[in-house]
């Protein structure tokens, strides 16, 4: 008897189900098994369900080159460890590039607008990545967070008690839920007003569709408006700060700059460019996906609500079993290997830490989602290495508050049952809506 998960609409389980129950052979249609297929069923933009085509990827081909977007892609947990782990080799310069050329258009818009942005530490390399994480980690103290947690909670509170008034019992956990409250926090954090919150998401998915998406020359237009007003803000921010001081992140880092910290106005509103984007998107989709994977598994959901102290390893088997981030890069700087494949120098590689975190070699049973597992914390959802994610405890505390306060005001959560879609792109794998009711 194969386990079914309890809701078939989970598209992080539905074709495993499916393939489970299905009469006819799939792996007629994509080649799979086979080794003759193109690129082993491996849609780079298509999240809708991308782990039946990891899983080919890493027994047929786990070094493969993809032509269509240019990158090598690799889906071996020891690989992608391997690169990550190797800066000097395979440097992140290319991790914020736009992977489709930017058309002419939204060139020109972004050169008249300004727009000198530059990743604030993701895409930079070492001396200048060193010297400027060092001070912004400097920044990042547990003291801050610390003393966000009661906002957290009560915005937490009131987005629940705000879902809960709907007449038909009827919810979306990501608008209702995860929207705002990373935002909230993020800006909060920055010394930006929180009604800014409906701007900077705008900006933020311009950002991301810009960065990693899939656009035409003239879809991408009103993006490239958004990103010259959104940069411009990031500048008025610090110069801001340097005016006004205050308590927030900016004003600490211009208050180091002042004490003699190595750090330029530009490095530090390119920093807030990066933050309000990284602060916040993934940490909406890890709420999302915390609530739509325990409640799509029963039994984990009911474990979190009956003892709450299991939510912190919960947290990270949601990032292991369906990360935000399913995919990172990284720019080989001389002629490498990388699983006994040849990599020559100057070539893209797409980490493709969605398959590492179900490599079977690593993980007993990986496509199953267990929070009593003991090793989850080995996933890479946050990266690994030098540019390992700044913000991961920060995320973490805002999924771990969210969840307490859900299991606690409405146990009897549960999902819809209707299909729930995923926006396409190369590495964010984001669900565009989690519909849930409730008992009365
Ligand atoms: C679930 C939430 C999050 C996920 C999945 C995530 C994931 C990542 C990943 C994959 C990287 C690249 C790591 C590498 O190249 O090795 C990264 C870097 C980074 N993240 Fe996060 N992140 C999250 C939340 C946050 C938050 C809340 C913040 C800030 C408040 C943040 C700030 C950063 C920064 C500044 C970097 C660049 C670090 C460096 O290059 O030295 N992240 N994150």
């Amino acid at each position: 008897m194969v386990a079914q998960p309890t809701d078939l609409h989970d598209a992080d389980t539905q074709d495993a189900a499916a393939a489970a129950a299905c009469p006819v052979d799939h792996t007629a249609f994509t080649g799979a098994g086979t080794g003759d297929s193109a690129h082993h069923g491996y849609e780079p933009f298509d999240m809708t369900d991308p782990f039946p085509a990891y899983e080919r990827l890493r027994t047929e081909e786990p070094v493969m080159y993809d032509e269509r977007i240019g990158y090598w892609v690799v889906t071996r947990w020891a690989d992608v460890r391997a690169v990550f782990d190797d800066w000097e080799t395979f440097s992140s310069e290319n991790a914020q590039a736009p992977v489709r050329e930017r058309g002419a258009e939204a060139t020109r818009i972004m050169k008249e607008g300004g727009f000198t942005a530059y990743s604030g530490l993701s895409a930079r390399i070492p001396p200048d990545h060193t010297r400027i994480r060092a001070i912004a980690q400097r920044a990042f103290t547990p003291r801050r967070f610390k003393a966000l947690e009661p906002t957290i909670r009560e915005n937490t509170r009131t987005a629940l008690q705000r879902m809960l008034e709907s007449p038909d019992r009827q919810g979306d956990v990501l608008h209702d839920i995860a929207f705002d409250i990373p935002t909230i926090t993020i800006l909060t954090l920055l010394g930006v007003d929180p009604a800014m919150v409906p701007t900077y998401k705008r900006w933020s998915d311009s950002r991301g569709a810009m960065t990693w998406g899939d656009l035409s020359d003239e879809q991408q237009v009103p993006h490239a408006h958004n990103l010259v007003e959104y940069w411009q803000e990031c500048q008025r921010l610090v110069v801001e700060a340097h005016q006004r001081g205050g308590d927030s992140l900016i004003a600490d880092l211009v208050e180091a700059q002042g004490a003699g910290a190595e750090i330029t106005d530009h490095e530090i509103a390119s920093l807030c460019y990066s933050l309000l984007f990284a602060g916040h998107e993934t940490t909406t989709t890890l709420i999302a996906n915390s609530i739509r994977v325990l409640l799509s598994h029963r039994e984990a959901w009911e474990a979190i609500v009956a003892d709450p102290s299991r939510i912190p390893s919960a947290i990270d088997e949601v990032l292991r079993y369906s990360g935000s981030i399913v995919a990172w890069r990284r720019k080989a700087l001389r002629d490498a290997e990388i699983g006994g494949v040849k990599i020559p120098e100057g070539a893209g590689i797409l980490l493709v830490m969605g398959s590492a975190n179900r490599d079977e070699e690593v993980f007993a049973h990986p496509e199953v989602f267990d929070i009593a597992r003991t090793d989850a914390r080995n996933h890479m959802s946050f990266g690994y290495g030098i540019h390992y994610c700044l913000g991961n405890m920060l995320a973490k505390l805002q999924d771990r508050i969210v969840l307490e306060e859900t299991a606690a005001a409405v146990p009897s959560l549960r999902l819809t049952g209707e299909p729930i879609a995923f926006g396409e792109n190369l590495s964010f794998r984001a669900p565009t809506s989690v519909p849930v009711t409730w008992e009365a």
